[in-house]
């Protein structure tokens, strides 16, 4: 298995990062719309501690994500691929790494701000900034909108990468699969991509 990317397609290094921040990402905005509704108990403590720590993994592994995305070679888009359409998909690229980082930093820095702790599974992370109600508020109202627009990106590009399959059939989405998986992937990630907008509906809009 190839860890770099070449010029035609992502290596597993790439593949590794997009796919379990992808996994991750999703499900921590359904758990983070899910317990905010809750009423005070140990499982809303759990949950929002879990939400916490796996929000701060986010954040390390963006951080590395960007460092392997400087270091090694992005594949070229598809050369059927048309110009609004690489533009669009350049957008949404940069548009969903501002969101990787400003979602996990704003949720951070929120908590520093409202003088609660922040740890990565009991190893304990350094507090941000110093307690600041004015600071922890508007966090909050970021941390509460970047979800919806986050959402709406995310659909956007999964729908972009289901059209390169299914209707310009070029290997846009098989590139960025592991090879034994690349036959199912797509109509596995239809259901994922309407079984996940079908919960935000569910928690964050009604
Ligand atoms: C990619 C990472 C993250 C995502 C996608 C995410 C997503 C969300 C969502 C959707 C909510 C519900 C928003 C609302 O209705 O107000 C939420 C709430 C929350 N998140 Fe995150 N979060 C992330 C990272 C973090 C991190 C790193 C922390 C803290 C270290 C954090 C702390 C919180 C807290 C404390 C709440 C509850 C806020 C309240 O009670 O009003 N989140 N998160
Ligand atoms: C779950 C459904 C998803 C599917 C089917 C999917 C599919 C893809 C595909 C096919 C590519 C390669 C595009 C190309 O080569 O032109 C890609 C790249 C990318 N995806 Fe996704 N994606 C999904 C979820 C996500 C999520 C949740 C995020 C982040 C919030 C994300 C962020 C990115 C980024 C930033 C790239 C650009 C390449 C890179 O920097 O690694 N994707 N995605």
């Amino acid at each position: 298995m190839m860890i770099n990317n070449d010029k035609d397609t992502y290596g597993s290094l790439a593949k590794f990062f997009h796919w379990t921040i992808a996994a991750l990402i999703l499900g921590l905005i359904l758990v983070g719309f899910y317990m905010v509704g809750l009423e005070r108990s140990p499982l809303r403590g759990d949950l929002y501690s879990y939400h916490k720590s796996f929000g701060v993994l986010v954040l390390w592994l963006v951080g590395l994500r960007i460092l392997w995305r400087l270091y090694s070679q992005q594949p070229e888009p598809h050369e059927n691929h048309q110009k609004w359409e690489r533009l669009l998909a350049k957008v949404t690229h940069i548009f969903l790494y501002v969101a990787m980082i400003g979602m996990p930093l704003s949720g951070w820095l929120m908590s520093s701000a409202g003088g609660y702790p922040v740890s990565l599974f009991g190893l304990e992370m350094p507090s941000l900034i110093g307690k600041n109600p004015e600071i922890g508020k508007r966090m909050n109202q970021i941390h509460g909108i970047l979800p919806y627009i986050l959402t709406g990106a995310i659909a956007l590009h999964v729908i972009g990468a289901l059209k390169h399959h299914y209707m310009d059939r070029d290997s846009t989405l098989k590139r960025m699969v592991a090879f034994p998986l690349r036959n199912i992937a797509p109509p596995i990630l239809v259901f994922v991509l309407v079984f996940f907008l079908m919960i935000f509906a569910a928690l964050a809009v009604f």
